[in-house]
């Protein structure tokens, strides 16, 4: 791979993890920006390269610009970003952004979406981790390929179209099923039980569906058809009317 210099804007969970990440693969990791000036400086003078609090220090004519803010700050980011290095190629990496986002600030700009949930601090394979990228140009677009092959061994080209509905399908395995995690660790809480007695469960439910498809991996009362036990269960959960009605929602939706 051709040597490149990176900018990376925005270390919060994913930021982090991606700095992480090219740095330990000496993938061009140049610069880094975040508003927090100590998080800035700790990560900086760990890596040994450019860091800065002041968006507008950012140095200029950097091959690549790699915007790591929250989605609703990308606008605003990418607009302050442009006043400062001028046009440049400049991705986001977000699932749920259009590419599109960029292209009133930049005539090279694209997608490089890495398909995890990312939490700073946490140790994570990197080279495990799909990631999607799109670019409105040949050369992004083989730049992109080219830094996604050093960290991961599973990239894909996905449209913004694509990566819409991708990103409907993670918020659903990943939030909604966390979610009910911490519903159901609400009640474990309040019966005096310990919630690590479902953690093997929770392990192999996501350990199944590596292998099987997973309406053949389903079980329980709804796939069973035990009217009496999903009766007796919302029975139970009267005394939580919010968590009754996501049961309900969800066991219908089984039944069908
Ligand atoms: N976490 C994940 O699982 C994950 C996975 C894939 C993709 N992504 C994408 O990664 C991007 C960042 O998400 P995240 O989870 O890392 O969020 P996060 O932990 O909340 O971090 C957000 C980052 O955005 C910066 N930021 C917010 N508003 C800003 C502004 N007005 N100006 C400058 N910087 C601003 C924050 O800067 P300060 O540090 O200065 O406050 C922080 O570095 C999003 O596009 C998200 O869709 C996240």
């Amino acid at each position: 791979m051709k040597p490149i210099k990176i900018g990376l804007i925005g270390l919060g969970n994913a930021g982090s993890q991606l700095a992480r990440a090219l740095h330990r693969k000496h993938l061009g990791l140049h610069a880094v920006f975040t508003r927090d000036e100590q998080k800035a400086s700790s990560i900086g003078r760990r890596m040994r390269i450019f860091y800065t609090h002041d968006l507008s220090a950012i140095p200029k004519g950097l091959d690549l610009y790699i915007l790591a803010v929250s989605d609703s700050a990308i606008t605003e980011v990418a607009a302050q970003l442009a006043k400062v290095i001028g046009d440049a190629n400049v991705v986001h990496i977000s699932g749920a952004a259009s590419s599109k986002t960029l292209a009133p600030f930049f005539k090279s700009y694209g997608v490089f979406y890495p398909l995890q949930t990312l939490t700073k601090g946490r140790k994570i394979k990197f080279k495990e981790i799909p990631i999607c990228i799109e670019a409105n140009n040949e050369p992004l677009k083989s730049m992109l390929l080219d830094l996604a092959r050093g960290l991961s061994e599973k990239v894909y080209f996905i449209n913004d179209e694509e990566r819409a509905w991708l990103h409907v399908t993670a918020v659903m395995v990943n939030n909604f099923t966390n979610h009910l995690y911490s519903l159901a660790e609400k009640i474990t809480n309040d019966k005096d039980l310990s919630f690590d007695l479902l953690r093997p469960l929770i392990l192999e439910t996501a350990s199944k569906v590596q292998k099987m498809d997973p309406k053949d991996a389903q079980t329980g009362p709804a796939a069973r058809g035990d009217q009496k036990t999903i009766e007796a269960h919302m029975e139970k959960l009267e005394q939580y009317p919010d968590i009754l009605k996501v049961y309900e929602v969800l066991t219908k939706s089984l039944e069908k």
